[in-house]
């Protein structure tokens, strides 16, 4: 069981489990998540609640739902230093989201980018879920009295929207929430895909250039030959003319260690013909550990359970501390003396 202390600061972040962990979620969040855990309060949810606001298949959700914790442990996050839960389990998610629908406007919804591009994407069905996803998030976020968010730029807009509705609560009730701040980490925030330096590496986009944790290494050393580049053949960073290439080194860099002067120094004169497999190499290296052990603690179902069982029950009841005192303060009436 993880323990909680008090004088330390409390860390919450998600991902969903809608497509599979990529080299961009190692990188850019889980990878961090795992120094954290010594000097923070971490809990991690697996968003599953999330998931549907986009149509899923339900036989490979539950699937991936169990991966993705198989894959949290694998990447160095210790159930016992962390809490690790899944959304659906711990049912103060949606009953706060609930209570903050009523304390969000529709007009500050109606600015959310995600909320935008997400239905041009699924025009077919633009639901009241997809709309109001960012409510729910922020009951992730305020039920557990965080203080710092881990997440992607992308994610940013939501934080401070859930800021702006804690502060709005707050304001009528009292403090009730702690001000969460989002946390972006500087390295690698960002993996880009290696198809499209242009787009953010995403598994949901049956992406050519998205390298998943689990991906055979004949497979990432292929798709990272295949790494789109530039007419140069320069291996210098820079992130407006050189995308690709800075992307590689962004990804080389976090992978090996080395910084981007050390990398263009050991590249100097040489073309991207030796580049892209040296950081292929170095990416097998990077998730060797990861893809075996993942696949050998999925063999052992019984154990991930009771990490889920264990993580909800702590999830619950830091959760419902914060729930019930959210439905005294709204004036919900209850029988407990
Ligand atoms: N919306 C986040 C994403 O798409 C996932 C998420 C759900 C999350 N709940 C959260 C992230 C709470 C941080 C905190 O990546």
């Amino acid at each position: 069981m993880a323990e909680f202390s008090k004088e330390k600061k409390t860390i919450l972040s998600g991902i969903k489990p809608s497509g599979e962990l990529t080299l961009g979620s190692y990188i850019g969040a889980i990878r961090n998540w795992k120094q954290l855990q010594e000097d923070y309060n971490c809990i991690y949810c697996i968003a599953d609640l999330h998931a549907i606001t986009v149509r899923q298949d339900p036989a490979l959700l539950r699937k991936r739902t169990i991966m993705q914790l198989a894959q949290y442990i694998a990447c160095g996050l210790d159930p016992e230093k962390n809490v690790l839960f899944l959304q659906s389990h711990v049912p103060a998610h949606a009953e706060l989201g609930w209570v903050l629908n009523c304390y969000t406007m529709v007009g500050e919804l109606n600015r959310m980018t995600q909320f935008k591009d997400k239905s041009a994407k699924h025009a077919d069905n633009i639901n009241a879920g997809l709309y109001d996803y960012p409510v729910l998030m922020a009951a992730d976020i305020l039920l557990y009295q965080t203080d710092l968010v881990p997440v992607g730029e992308d994610q940013k807009q939501h934080v401070e929207l859930c800021r702006d509705i804690a502060n709005r609560f707050n304001g009528v009730y009292g403090d009730v929430f702690k001000m969460p701040e989002p946390f972006i980490p500087k390295l690698g925030a960002r993996i880009m895909s290696l198809s499209d330096p242009e787009s953010k590496m995403s598994k949901s986009e049956s992406d050519a250039g998205c390298i998943t944790l689990l991906d055979r290494p004949e497979d990432i050393m292929a798709r990272f030959k295949r790494a789109v580049t530039d007419s140069e053949t320069c291996v210098r960073f820079d992130p407006v003319n050189k995308k690709g290439i800075s992307n590689l080194m962004t990804i080389c860099s976090a992978a090996t260690g080395m910084t981007f002067e050390q990398i263009e120094n050991q590249f100097a004169g040489k073309g991207y013909g030796e580049f892209k497999p040296f950081v292929g190499e170095a990416v097998v290296e990077l998730l060797r550990p990861v893809r075996e052990e993942t696949e050998r603690l999925l063999k052992d179902k019984a154990y991930l359970n009771s990490v889920l069982d264990n993580g909800a029950q702590q999830a619950s009841y830091l959760a419902r501390r914060t729930l019930s005192k959210v439905y005294r303060k709204v004036g919900f009436y209850s029988t407990d003396k």
